[in-house]
């Protein structure tokens, strides 16, 4: 079965976040599985395209709205990420340095759109089934199934998965025209609230959704910014499949960017080796509990009580606990943690930007890393962590409670919260405290957590389950 995952990020050629580490797993392991699936995303001007050679299998001409614009699919000719890449660059629209963020992005995201199905019209890649990923491919399903254009390909099954239900990519009917030529009496499967919403409309009309953890698929219902009555409704074609991780790149012993690699044999001195790393590049000291945050600094990720949980855990805590931080975002929040920087330079430290080989370094050189997320629909962050043996501190939400079980709880081997609150952060780190003066405790759990398995295995072969009974209806 062929299929084509469709994304706006995929690792190592464009990340942002958690969506790049996904398609860029995902298609490999299913590919071991006997699939044989593609990745199709934007050009983005990046290293990953600088740096590999590519063929252009096709190019053409299309409209968007009234103006044409001309684009080229290149395909990376070594397959050497485990799956077929095909890059769609459009000179001028989309083929810029960022992946997000630019004040055109709907029309960039709408002509890539176009371009992929024009190209698979048009060509012979046809593929058994589609799987779109988040909002930037969301209006696929609908053009395939409601666009005479495409005709030949409407009886194609389509899948869409939800990385992140808080964004929709929604813009007003104003933009129709942007569309291509479309049966005008099936616009209401657009439509959410007035306006033009790709996240809808993909769930609308695809043949199945899933999202990233089965507790995010009941969450959606309650909690989607504004769409909670359509997960509601569209119930019956959701399912929740757990994301894996990539355990060749996400292996503590054999990573190249981290100073000493480790196993569970070395794991106390190794983990010791790669905190003093940490602690020295960042003047901590490594001999304090040392609890991270790395992430997106948004709302979403809780990061906005970073500062003053952290503050008061200082205070209750004077000289015994070390932080560190690394993430980008909201200028806000960045501001705030800088300031705290200032105020306890011996105890907390900050990195602002986006650094890949000092995330590795701080999964691997951190005792705890803390994850206050209000919303996570999957979290990578935390089985990063647990396959490093690091301790995560989690709030029980999304793919966090589908993940981390509490160590006070049996076989548990995480610490668990319930509130995203400032309180529930200080008893949080109030329990790593006591936990880290336990040495024979912490190194049970630590063994404990890198004996589990969250290798995309499981998860590549229920998405080809899920393709497989999409079949006889094909
Ligand atoms: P999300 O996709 O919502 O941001 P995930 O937990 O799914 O959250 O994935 C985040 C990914 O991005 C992880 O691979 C994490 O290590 C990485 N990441 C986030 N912020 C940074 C940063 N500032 N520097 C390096 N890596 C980061
Ligand atoms: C999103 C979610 C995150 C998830 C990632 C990959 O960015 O916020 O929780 O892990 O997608 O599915």
């Amino acid at each position: 079965m062929r299929v084509f995952h469709l994304s706006a990020e995929c690792y190592p050629v464009a990340k942002v976040g958690g969506l790049a580490d996904v398609v860029g797993a995902l298609p490999k392991y299913q590919n071991l599985l006997g699939l044989q699936a593609a990745v199709v995303m934007p050009y983005y001007d990046r290293k990953f395209v600088h740096e590999n050679e590519f063929e252009t299998v096709f190019q053409a001409n299309e409209l968007l709205g009234s103006q044409r614009f001309y684009f080229e699919i290149l395909k990376e000719k070594t397959d050497k990420l485990g799956f077929e890449l095909y890059l769609v660059k459009i000179p001028g629209l989309l083929d810029r340095e960022n992946v997000y963020s630019y004040p055109d992005e709907t029309e960039q995201f709408i002509a890539f759109q176009i371009a992929f199905l024009d190209w698979i019209s048009w060509s012979q890649q046809t593929p058994d089934l589609i799987h779109c990923h988040d909002h930037h491919s969301g209006l696929v399903p609908f053009l395939l199934y409601h666009s005479r254009l495409y005709e030949r390909l409407a009886k194609t099954p389509t899948v869409f998965t939800i990385h992140n239900g808080q964004y929709h990519g929604a813009f007003g009917w104003n933009k129709l025209s942007l569309l291509p030529e479309i049966d005008l009496t099936k616009t209401g499967l657009l439509d959410w609230n007035g306006g033009i919403n790709p996240l809808a409309a993909a769930v609308k009309c695809c043949w199945r959704y899933t999202t990233v953890s089965p507790t995010y698929l009941e969450e959606l219902t309650y909690n989607s910014n504004g769409l909670e009555y359509l997960f509601y409704t569209e119930r019956a074609k959701g399912s929740g499949i757990i994301n894996g991780i990539d355990t060749e790149i996400w292996n503590p012993k054999t990573d190249p960017m981290i100073p000493e690699n480790y196993s569970v044999r070395q794991l106390a001195s190794g983990k010791q080796k790669n905190k003093e790393a940490l602690c020295a590049r960042f003047e901590l000291a490594p001999d304090k509990p040392l609890i991270s945050f790395i992430g997106r600094l948004v709302l979403e990720k809780g990061a906005d009580l970073l500062a003053e949980a952290i503050k008061n855990s200082i205070m209750a805590h004077p000289g015994e606990i070390n932080f560190f931080i690394l993430g980008a975002g909201e200028v806000k929040i960045q501001e705030e943690l800088l300031a705290l920087k200032e105020l306890y330079p011996t105890e907390c430290n900050v990195f602002v930007g986006y650094d890949e080989s000092l995330a590795h370094l701080v999964y691997a050189g951190s005792d705890f890393l803390l994850m206050p997320s209000h919303v996570e629909p999957c979290g990578l962050n935390q089985l990063y962590a647990l396959r490093y043996g690091t301790v995560p501190m989690v709030r029980t939400t999304g793919g966090l409670k589908d993940t981390v079980i509490d160590f006070g709880d049996g076989e548990g081997y995480g610490i668990r919260f319930i509130h995203t609150s400032v309180s529930d952060i200080i008893h949080a780190v109030g329990r790593a405290a006591t936990l880290y003066a336990n040495p024979p405790l912490l190194q049970l759990l630590r063994k404990r957590m890198m004996a589990l398995d969250f290798s995309w295995d499981r998860s590549a072969k229920e998405y080809i389950d899920l393709y497989e009974s999409l079949k006889p209806a094909i």
